[in-house]
């Protein structure tokens, strides 16, 4: 395989993808597939790092591996896994903790964000090694890239530093991975509030659009969107976030430029913008949606996806493990 590879995972925390996660991460996994040799994984063993419900975890790690297959990512051409299927990344996991300083582990903010905002008075060990299970993700396969957005660079640099840190103690056994930084990736935000990013962990229910929602109520949410003063469509993120944002969902999913957007709309008013979004999402969703149930409702053929892509995982992965566990002394 001359590609180079690239690896990288989704969480199975929510019911639904989102249309962030999907115009701003998943749409270039997609790409990415016809360029590099593609590792994707859904990473449960991360969303036990806090509280969690068993079934609810069963179910969404089904729910999230049925719609990367849905949104386009093929198992013939992509390595798709659920992350716990493959037990070198807990292996692997537990030598990079062991390379993780308590104060550089301490520095990564997402940690600092993430155990702020927990209910409990017990952060577990496994939120704040969260980092070191990442780096094991990727150098497991030996990336040539990871994907990342700007909340995840500073867990690559970790990566890379911990991939350096046991080349250089053990021997050369770790390829230092590279952000990709993907180019076409649309930031969306929360249709209630432009000036926050859509999220899962938004409050406002109004104004996250999950792809597997009744799309007439996605609908309904982009016909409720925010917008802003003036009357005028263009794309003007600054003075215009609301509209910008429509322009900025719209075009992704027609696959238009923007300035053929503001040049169809000159003279028209945001409620017919949001008519059009509304109606290319719908037309985007619905497709979608019958081939997620297809995937649920024929659990054999999902499992056996699944499998396979943890087999071709395994593979990898596994002669990595033992590269570092003999130059480890074990
Ligand atoms: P959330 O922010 O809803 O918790 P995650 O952190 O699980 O979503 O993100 C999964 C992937 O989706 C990441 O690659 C992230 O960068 C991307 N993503 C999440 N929200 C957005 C957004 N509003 N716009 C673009 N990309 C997003
Ligand atoms: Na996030």
């Amino acid at each position: 395989e001359q590609r180079p590879r690239v690896l990288s995972g989704i969480q199975p925390t929510a019911d639904s993808f989102h249309l962030g996660n999907y115009l701003g991460a998943i749409r270039q996994w997609v790409a990415m597939q016809d360029t590099h040799d593609t590792f994707y994984c859904v990473v449960d063993l991360h969303a036990i790092t806090v509280e969690h419900d068993p079934k609810l975890l069963r179910r969404r790690t089904r729910v999230s591996a049925a719609q990367l297959l849905a949104l386009g990512i093929d198992p013939e051409r992509a390595t798709l896994f659920v992350q716990s299927h493959v037990p070198e990344h807990a292996q692997l996991g537990w030598v990079m903790q062991c390379l993780t300083g308590f104060g550089e582990a301490s520095r990564m903010t997402q940690f600092k964000d993430k155990s702020a905002k927990q209910q409990t008075d017990r952060v577990s060990l496994g939120l704040f090694g969260y980092p070191a299970l990442q780096a094991a993700d990727i150098l497991a396969y030996q990336a040539a890239y990871v994907p990342v957005g700007e909340d995840q660079r500073q867990h690559l640099e970790l990566t890379r530093d911990l991939a350096q840190r046991f080349n250089s103690r053990f021997g050369r056994t770790f390829r230092l991975p590279e952000p990709y930084i993907v180019k076409d990736a649309a930031k969306i935000y929360d249709l209630q509030d432009p000036s926050a990013k859509m999220s899962k962990s938004s409050s406002a229910p109004g104004g996250i659009v999950d792809l597997l929602d009744d799309p007439k109520v996605s609908a309904k949410k982009v016909r409720s969107a925010v917008t802003d003063t003036g009357r005028e469509i263009v794309y003007d993120p600054e003075a215009k976030p609301g509209v910008s944002n429509l322009l900025a969902i719209y075009s992704a999913l027609a696959g238009r430029p923007l300035a053929a957007l503001e040049a169809e709309f000159d003279g028209k008013g945001y409620g017919d913008l949001k008519k059009a979004v509304a109606e290319v999402l719908v037309e985007f969703v619905t497709p979608i949606q019958e081939r997620v149930r297809g995937y649920l409702d024929d659990p054999a053929e999902l499992d056996k996806v699944l499998a396979r892509g943890a087999e071709r995982a395994r593979e990898v992965a596994s002669r990595t493990l033992a590269r570092a566990y003999d130059r480890l002394g074990f």
